[in-house]
């Protein structure tokens, strides 16, 4: 029997997967753990299963001690997960890639949807009980058919996201640290660009790569301003990569028509300007939020930690 630390609440399967053959304590509140009780909780553990709400750095990994053996983050994203840490104390790190690509391009196109066609402005119109009728100028948005996506990070969300835009009439380009399955490229009738390119030919961008030294605020004043100024900005990936106040006053000043944002820069909080301007669409972290993807990242972070707990290799890892 090995001790399984559970940092926040996780659908029952994959408690259950771990129950069946360990020790397993898991945070059950609604709300998140304290750093303090997170601490206290970890003596001892042999893996610990993480949210992206908890930092799992140096200083968890040693309150854990020497035993620890897996650090399975119950996300695709790691940022929140000291990798090299791990990997200098033998410890395997590993995520859930996969399971949440289709959910979580479901959203990018939500949010494209949701810019494009001015839907949060209207559902807010109707809400406050504003006098409406149809009319042939009212809420006008911009038409996706034959336009142009630009995929900034080209994993497997990108090219779950571009398969979508095919579906809608779109023409494809993609920024990529390496080339796609040409299978692929030729399906989409995508074409790789340098981001330069991607910013100044695109009527959306759509953000997919992972957050890291590399790409925080990828996207600043100077990447805005190259951007078409009937362009729109679509962020699922993390909040970061965009440097939020520079797209506050772009988005201000018109220099984009718009944006859809599900990721922030410290969630939960959101650039006050944000939140009082009608060109950006504001959803609260929602990519993987459905029942059978969280069930299916929760079983895969399971199934990550048990192979490791018994001297297998994990479907998933990180390192190693
Ligand atoms: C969600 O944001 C994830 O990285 O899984
Ligand atoms: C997208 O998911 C990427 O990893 O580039």
């Amino acid at each position: 029997m090995s001790r399984v630390v559970v940092t926040g609440r996780i659908p029952e399967t994959a408690l259950e997967n771990l129950r069946a053959n360990h020790d397993v304590i898991a945070w059950e509140s609604e709300g998140s753990i304290s750093r303090e009780e997170l601490l206290r909780r970890v003596a001892g553990a042999d893996a610990i299963v993480s949210l992206l709400t908890e930092r799992v750095d140096a200083e968890l990994l040693d309150a854990a001690g020497p035993q620890l053996k897996v650090v399975s983050n119950v996300a695709v994203g790691y940022d929140n997960i000291d990798v090299p840490a791990c990997t200098e104390r033998g410890i395997i790190a590993t995520n859930t890639p996969g399971v949440l690509t289709e959910a979580t391009a479901d959203i990018a196109f939500g949010l494209i949807l949701m810019a494009t066609r001015r839907l949060g402005e209207g559902e807010r119109l109707i809400r406050a009980g504003q006098p409406w009728k149809w009319g042939m100028f009212f809420l006008l948005g911009s038409s996706l058919q034959g336009k142009t996506l630009g995929i900034v990070g080209m994993g497997g969300i990108g090219i779950a996201t571009a398969r979508r835009a095919k579906a809608f009439g779109m023409e494809i380009v993609y920024q990529s640290r390496s080339e796609i399955d040409p299978a692929i490229a030729d399906e989409l009738g995508a074409r790789r660009v340098e981001l330069d390119e991607l910013l100044a030919v695109s009527d959306v961008v759509s953000l997919h790569c992972p957050y890291g030294p590399n790409t925080h605020h990828l996207i600043g004043a100077e990447q805005l301003a190259a951007m078409k100024d009937t362009a729109y900005l679509v962020n699922t990936a993390r909040g970061p990569i965009i440097d939020e106040a520079a797209l506050a006053l772009a988005l201000r000043e018109n220099q984009i028509a718009g944006a859809g944002l599900d990721v922030f820069e410290q969630e939960p909080k959101v650039h006050p300007w944000l939140l009082e301007l009608e060109n950006v669409a504001l959803v609260p972290h929602l990519g993987s939020a459905t029942v059978e993807t969280r069930t299916a990242m929760a079983v895969l972070a399971a199934t990550n930690t048990l192979a490791v707990l018994g001297g297998e290799q994990p479907p998933t890892p990180i390192n190693g």
